[in-house]
């Protein structure tokens, strides 16, 4: 029912525990549905960083809960200001992406990473750390996950497949430590029963397979191409967008527009030129502090796409500030 031990093993070696303490889920927005509804009372205050992943507000708030934004930083999230937002809301989650975070693509300095399960833990509160582009990165090292570090069974990892591998490989885990896991269990029992085992094992015979080393590392250059084509376009033809701090993983660039853009009619106007990008609207628990786009690198043929696709937004922005 936990799901095949030999999977359970495989995600267990990476956040080192043992394989008692994974649980093998439907991927990761599955993996998310379990944790809010296991670990936080409907009508209660579910933190998260500002801004933050669309999927997470919308099953906080089919689930009954209320999204906090607390205010983040190129670092990730402000620890000052985390410890302020369990003080005034009495918060018994704090939803995170400490790893190439979606939208901002920002990773979780590493003076903060002890500051933020500590943080949680002094306020009785679990961390559930979304660790869905651990498998994203563009090529250089990566920080072990919080919950490798975590003594005390603060922290609920989440952890999926579907990015690396295909939207339909709906294969991913909850991993804690100590007694939370019988929690997320009961849970998981309730709303989806189990995995199927036929995709379980086709996961253990795909991530055992000596391509698949191979796989990721195309993944890593992959990702990294269309990263550098799209910042090169941006460079060329909106220069004003080009963020500060370049994305060392994921597949997003999260674009701040100039005040009083209309994001919405900036969206209109891309997707007339075939171009989708995402308002930034949607990752703001409350009020957006600004106008932002999130544009996707990943599902595109290649990088003369990524170049057009850049050139097509630059015309659109150009009449959405001439009011066309
Ligand atoms: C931050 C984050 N978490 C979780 C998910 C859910 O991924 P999946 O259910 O495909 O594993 C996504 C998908 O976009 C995501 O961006």
């Amino acid at each position: 029912m936990e799901g095949l031990t030999a999977l359970r093993t495989w995600f267990a070696r990476e956040a080192g525990v043992g394989p008692a303490q994974v649980l093998i889920t439907a991927g990761g927005q599955a993996a998310l549905t379990t944790a809010l509804r296991a670990l936080a009372p409907p009508g209660s205050a579910l933190l998260v960083e500002s801004p933050t992943y669309p999927g997470v507000l919308a099953v906080a708030r089919a689930a009954g809960l209320r999204p906090v934004p607390v205010p983040t930083d190129a670092d990730g999230v402000r620890p000052e200001l985390l410890a302020d937002a369990f003080g005034a809301t009495g918060a018994r989650v704090f939803f995170c992406q400490p790893l190439f975070q979606n939208p901002t693509g920002a990773v979780l300095a590493p003076g903060r990473r002890a500051q933020v399960t500590e943080i949680a833990r002094a306020a009785g509160a679990f961390v559930i750390e979304d660790d869905f582009a651990r498998r994203l990165g563009h090529g250089g090292p990566l920080p072990a996950p919080l919950v490798a570090d975590d003594p005390y069974g603060t922290v609920v990892h989440v952890t999926s497949l579907t990015k690396p591998t295909s939207p339909s490989l709906r294969v991913g885990a909850l991993i804690a430590r100590g007694p939370v896991v019988e929690r997320l269990r009961a849970i998981q029992v309730v709303d989806s029963f189990f995995v199927p085992r036929p995709l379980q094992e086709a996961t253990l015979e795909l991530v055992g397979a000596p391509a698949w080393p191979r796989h990721l590392r195309a993944v890593a250059t992959g990702l990294r191409e269309r990263r550098d084509a799209m910042l090169a376009a941006l460079r060329r033809e909106l220069p004003d967008l080009v963020p500060d701090r370049i994305p060392a993983g994921g597949y997003q660039l999260w674009l701040r527009l100039p005040d009083g853009t209309d994001e919405t009619a900036l969206g209109t106007a891309a997707l007339r030129a075939s171009v989708a990008v995402a308002a930034g609207r949607a990752y703001f628990a409350a009020e957006a502090p600004a106008p932002y786009i999130r544009v996707s690198f990943a599902d595109t043929s290649g990088t003369e796409e990524i170049d057009e696709g850049i050139r097509r937004l630059a015309t659109a922005c150009a009449e959405v500030r001439a009011g066309i």
